[in-house]
């Protein structure tokens, strides 16, 4: 995870944040969320703003769970931020003190270890707990914020793939679930760059049909708005205490916002590049600076991420017009040679008239079905026409040059 700003400083989520405190004071069955964005749109920013500043009559947790690998450790790590909001449980009784017993952990510095195999086994520890919290102030709603959750459930489900019991991710999500159905006033939010669909589509194939998600309403986050880009542009310009020059040095906030797609972590990596030049800047600069980022082979802004996904994402294969097999992670980069090099939106039936001239490709609903995957992860972005593109220019640029397209 980028290193987190002050959240005084953070640029145009006002709006935002009233949106999605309004969302989760809605009735229990639509007030828990799922944030989805490429990855440095500014989600973890959101969420750890929101967690600085609460509304009144909210209990908050924010949990990065990104490095996490066990049921266990997920669970450890709940119970020990929740401690605070739970009854007292230093006092000599408490209605919680049996649980404090049964979870049979050790307190050391005031953190809580959970032995190797929890007494009362991970699952029982996470209802208690969360139960627990509900309970406790039953008038506030209970708020509970997965930063980067379907990295965690990827790994718990490589970790215990190799055990022989594939399904504890997917257990992990139904009880979540059914502890969102149980007590009225608990909300989640889940976030994620890497597309939750890819997981479960992942733990299914070989797993109880199970939509954990599915009465999680989905919120993009998108892009600053050019009012605040620019704002923050300004602001990190001057933080840089850069000086311009040139006759058209008025529009250098404009640019840098631009050719960042408004993307706050890209804004900040050019603005840094240029406080490295040490001397007056032009607008030129400032192109040159991000075509230096992009075509570097160092990748100092590790675009490569974009690339090397694909055959993550688009395993698997399709049969060919020759009774061959072609890997769908191909035909995603086929496609994406072509969206690199078209300025015009593309229909459905223009990338298949494409790819099939390159491909011996038979089936069209292929490409239909890619080309939703893709617009799902953030690659692409489709009209109301059905339309498809490349969701942000800047990723456009580096692909069409990282693949020598011109
Ligand atoms: N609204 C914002 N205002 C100012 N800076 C931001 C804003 N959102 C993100 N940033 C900057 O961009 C970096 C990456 O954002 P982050 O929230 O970590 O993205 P994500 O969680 O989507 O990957 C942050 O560490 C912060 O420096
Ligand atoms: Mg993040």
């Amino acid at each position: 995870m980028a290193k987190q700003i002050d959240p005084k400083n953070v640029v145009g989520r006002d709006d935002l944040i009233t949106q999605i405190w309004r969302q989760l004071q809605k009735p229990p069955e639509q007030g828990s969320l799922r944030f989805t964005a490429e990855r440095r749109i500014g989600k973890t920013t959101v969420m750890t703003k929101m967690a600085a500043e609460p509304m009144d009559g909210f209990d908050l947790l924010f949990l990065e769970v990104e490095g996490i690998e066990s049921p266990d450790r997920f669970t450890g790590l709940l119970l020990n931020r929740a401690k605070p909001l739970l009854p007292g449980h230093e006092k000599a009784k408490s209605s919680f003190d049996d649980f404090w017993v049964a979870i049979g952990g050790t307190e050391l510095g005031g953190i809580i270890k959970l032995p190797e195999k929890s007494k009362l086994g991970w699952q029982a520890t996470l209802e208690k707990t969360i139960e627990g919290l509900c309970q406790h102030r039953p008038d506030n709603i209970v708020l509970l914020m997965f930063d980067e959750l379907p990295y965690m459930l990827q790994k718990i489900a490589a970790t215990t793939k190799a055990d022989g019991d594939q399904h504890e991710a997917l257990t992990i999500l139904d009880t979540l679930r059914s502890l969102r159905q149980r007590h009225v006033n608990l909300r989640m939010i889940f976030a994620s760059s890497v597309g939750l669909h890819h997981v479960l589509r992942g733990l299914k194939q070989t797993s109880l049909a199970s939509e954990p998600v599915n009465n999680m309403p989905l919120i993009e986050i998108h892009p600053l708005e050019v009012e605040h880009a620019l704002r923050l542009a300004n602001h990190l310009l001057a933080a840089e205490q850069l000086t311009f020059t040139g006759d058209d040095q008025d529009l250098i906030p404009e640019r840098l916002m631009l050719l960042a797609d408004r993307v706050p972590f890209y804004m900040e990596r050019i603005a840094g590049e240029l406080g490295l030049l040490g001397r007056p800047i032009s607008l030129q600069d400032v192109n040159s600076t991000v075509q230096r980022q992009l075509t570097s082979d160092r990748d100092p802004w590790e675009m490569d991420h974009f690339r090397d996904r694909i055959d993550i994402y688009y395993h698997g294969s399709v049969p060919d017009a020759n009774g061959q097999s072609i890997s769908k992670a191909q035909v995603a980069r086929h496609a994406l040679d072509h969206f690199a090099v078209t300025d015009e939106p593309q229909t459905i039936d223009q990338v298949w008239g494409v790819i099939r001239s390159q491909l011996p490709l038979a089936d069209r609903q292929v490409i239909v079905q890619l080309l939703k995957s893709l617009g799902q992860d953030h690659y692409l972005t489709c009209d109301t026409e059905k339309r498809y593109s490349f969701r942000f220019p800047l990723i456009q640029q580096w692909w069409k040059m990282a693949q020598g397209l011109g």
